[in-house]
Order: C-alpha cells, then structure tokens, then sequence
C-alpha cells in the first residue's frame, strides 16, 4: 500500500512516525474512517465535519484545508485502487519531547491509509451477530472521535473470548454503543429507539444517516436510552458504523432477539442506507 505521511506519499515500510509522538505516548490524537463503495466516498461531509469538531475539542490545528483534503481522499484511493473499503485517516498533535504539558506550536502528524475490505458483501449481513452486555469503562467524552481505543479493544476481545462478535456497552443500567459502533434497537410496535446524543456515546455519521432515512420513510424513531433487558426483550436490534452499515445483532448475552435472525426493519434500513447514499 502507498500511505499518506504528512503531505508525502511513502510505501507503508517506509512510513516511520517518531516514538516521541503524542498519538503514541498519549493517545493525543483524532481519527476518522469512511468507506469506500464502486470508488464512491459514503457520507463523505459527515465524516469531515467530525473530524473538525473531534480537531476542535482538542485544539489541534488543521493540517490540510477542506479542499486538499478531499483530493487526498480521491489521489489515496487511486493510487491504492481501492474501489471498495475504508479509509483511514489520523491526526495528532505531533512530536516532541515527552512532557504532559504540550507546546502550542506543534505540528500534527497526518496519517491516511486504505483498507481494501467487502464492505457491501459482508457476509454478516444475512446471519447477523451476536454482542454481550459488558461494562462501560471509557473516559467520559466519547463524542470526541480520538484514538484512545484500549478499553474498546479489550472488550472486544472479551465479546470474541465469549464466542460473540461484539459488545453492547452498559453504564448506570443502560446501553451506551457497541465498541465501535451505535446500538439501535427496535420495539414490537415498530419503533427505532436509540440513544439520544451526548458525551456518553460517538456521535456516529451513519446513526444520524439512517436515523434521517428512517424518518423519511415512515419510521418512528424515539431517542432515548434503552437498557440490556429491554434490548434483549426488543424485535430487534442492529448496530450502525462506517465500516458495518447497519448490522443486524441476533444474540444479547446468549438470548436470542426476536426469532434470533436479522429483522425486516433492520434489512429495510440496510437496504435504503445503501441505496440511498451510493
Ligand atoms: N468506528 N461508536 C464508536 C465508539 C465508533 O468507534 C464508531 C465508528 C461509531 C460509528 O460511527 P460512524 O457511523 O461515524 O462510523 C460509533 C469506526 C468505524 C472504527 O473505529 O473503525
């Protein structure tokens, strides 16, 4: 692969970024990925205008205007040939000697990379996964899009140990997202319920994407938060991100949601988010 370093273009050996970086030392750094179908970038303006906020809420500065940014995007997918997968990008303060204190004049360290991945033919699509409930143990604002993905990591990992795909993330009896994605379910009267925005959750570019087709094609959506039981008790449940769309969840804790297969809600969602936005 061909990365983007800092304005460079380098094979990915030769991509070296200094151990004195704040992303590495501190997890000072912001992040943001979106996916690429038929050579198309899929909620392209969202994704940007997250990473500003996220580069906002910690005072790092831009590195590249709106403009350059956008044929990064188109020159990394060419060189790369990527017609479908993801693009990463990440932004940190920069480097400079370890101190907790940071100077104000630091330039950032600007990573992109391209992950060629069937997004569209995930073969998740049609089974659905499974997710336990597991505590909520991430710093407090998670609507800042940064790398400190430790804690996300680790969970995942104890979804995996425990033969499950993912997990819902639970704080004060109630579901704040998946590790990295938004949590969504659906009542038995047909209601799209999910949490409402905060610093509780990421503030995820496809949740407001489908929350908005949903809307425009008849749904009832309710925002507000839901807990394990009631998620396990729901119709169905599904999640949504840049790289998994909208992915049916068939199994909470080992019980299965609704008959245990993908739902007609979550499939209509799928299906009008794709349609809509490629
Ligand atoms: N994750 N919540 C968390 C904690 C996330 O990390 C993500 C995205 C989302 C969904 O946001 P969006 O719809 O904007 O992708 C929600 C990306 C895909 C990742 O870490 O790979």
């Amino acid at each position: 692969r061909i990365v983007h370093l800092n304005g460079a273009w380098v094979a990915e050996a030769e991509a070296k970024v200094s151990v004195f970086d704040r992303g590495f030392l501190f997890a000072d750094a912001i992040y943001e990925v979106t996916a690429v179908i038929g050579g198309k970038l899929i909620d392209y303006a969202g994704h940007v205008a997250r990473l500003k906020r996220s580069l906002d809420a910690l005072g790092i500065p831009a590195p590249v205007s709106d403009e350059t940014l956008l044929s990064l995007h188109r020159e990394i997918m060419a060189r790369n040939d990527l017609t479908e997968g993801l693009i990463y990008l990440q932004i940190s303060r920069g480097a400079e000697d370890r101190d907790f204190l940071f100077s104000s004049d630091l330039a950032p360290t600007f990573v992109m990379f391209t992950q060629k991945k069937p997004v569209l033919g995930n073969p998740k699509w049609e089974s659905g996964i499974s997710v336990i409930t597991w505590p909520e143990g991430r710093w407090v604002n998670r609507q800042i899009k940064t790398v400190q993905l430790l804690y996300s990591s680790l969970a995942k990992m104890e979804a995996k140990k425990a033969g499950a795909d993912d997990v819902f993330l639970v704080e004060d009896g109630l579901v704040t997202e998946a590790s990295s994605a938004n949590a969504h379910i659906v009542t038995a009267g047909g209601v799209l319920v999910t949490r409402p925005l905060s610093n509780a959750l990421l503030h995820g570019i496809t949740r407001g994407s489908v929350l908005d087709l949903a809307a425009r094609a008849g749904l009832a959506v309710e925002e507000r938060a839901f807990s394990p039981e009631e998620a396990k008790g729901a119709a169905e449940a599904f999640i949504t991100s840049a790289s998994a769309f909208v992915m049916p969840v068939v199994a909470i804790d080992g019980k299965p949601v609704g008959d245990g297969r993908p739902g007609p809600v979550s499939r209509r969602l799928r299906e009008i988010y794709i349609e809509d936005r490629l």
